[in-house]
């Protein structure tokens, strides 16, 4: 039987990729920061640990727990919905340490493993507002952007021990997550961007497509178990748009005297 371990299984994604696994038959281990009993119905092939992927004894204590995995889900992240002069630098280091340092020292930390087994896959869940820039995403997306070049070169060198590294880019979704945002955004739209901010917002708000959660538990299905699933799965009908639009170049620069 073949085990993944998931980050951030509270809510929303987490949660329904642990529930998913545990359907396919999978042994799960649902990490999250405060484990809650009542989140599952009990199953000798689940155990919760916790896991704040932000504490490094945490990590250690986690991966020693579990023993043995197959899957690692880096699905642990945070959002911010902000303008860059009204962000501090606590906040932006925030963002930073969960969504890119987590996911790079949860990566570290099943590595040895991996490579010693000559198996293993790490699926890390990113973001469609990588692939087309948003007013107040500038934190989000840069530390989930670095992710997918982290990813991309960790690929490379892990093709050599039979590892597998995928992205998986979920759109907009309808978790705890745009709520969990705005609050961590609350004092980041400085008076002087608010009606600018108010129009960009209202602009996000009735989206024409959608991501369903199904769309990405689906897809880290996919990307944990499919050995022919591109290294970036867009997932959700809004994240495919932006996948299939044409690639937003600058035009080449003219050298000038
Ligand atoms: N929903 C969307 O529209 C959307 C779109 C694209 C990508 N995503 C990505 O999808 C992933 C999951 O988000 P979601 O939509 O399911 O939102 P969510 O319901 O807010 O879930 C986020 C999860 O991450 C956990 N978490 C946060 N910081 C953590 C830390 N330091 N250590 C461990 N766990 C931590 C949260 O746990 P606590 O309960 O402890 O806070 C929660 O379980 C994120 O990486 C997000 O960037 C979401």
């Amino acid at each position: 039987m073949k085990t993944v371990l998931i980050t951030g299984c509270s809510s929303g994604f987490g949660l329904e990729t642990a529930l998913l696994f545990l359907d396919k038959g999978w042994s799960v281990i649902a990490t999250m920061r405060t484990p809650h009993d009542d989140l599952f119905r009990p199953s000798d092939r689940l155990r919760v640990l916790p896991l704040d992927t932000t504490d490094q004894d945490s990590i250690t204590a986690a991966i020693d727990a579990a023993g043995p995995i197959d899957v690692l889900v880096n699905n642990a992240g945070i959002g911010m919905l902000s303008a860059v002069e009204g962000t501090d630098m606590a906040q932006i280091r925030a963002i930073f340490e969960t969504n890119t340092l987590g996911t790079i020292a949860m990566t570290k930390a099943v590595l040895p493993a991996f490579r010693q087994r000559r198996s293993g896959v790490i699926v890390n869940v990113n973001t469609s507002t990588t692939m087309k820039p948003f007013p107040l995403f500038s934190f989000y997306s840069a530390s989930k952007a670095a992710i997918i070049a982290f990813s991309d070169c960790l690929a490379l060198e892990m093709k050599e021990f039979d590892v597998s590294v995928k992205v998986v880019i979920p759109g907009q979704a309808e978790t705890r997550f745009a709520e969990n945002a705005q609050s961590r955004a609350s004092d980041g739209i400085p008076a002087a961007y608010a009606d600018f901010a108010e129009k960009a917002l209202a602009g996000l708000g009735a989206p024409s497509a959608t991501t369903r959660i199904k769309d990405v538990t689906e897809a880290i299905w996919r990307a944990a178990t499919d050995p022919n699933c591109p290294d970036h799965l867009p997932a959700g009908a809004d994240a495919w748009a932006l996948a299939n639009a044409a690639p937003q170049t600058s035009p080449p620069q003219t050298q000038t005297k």
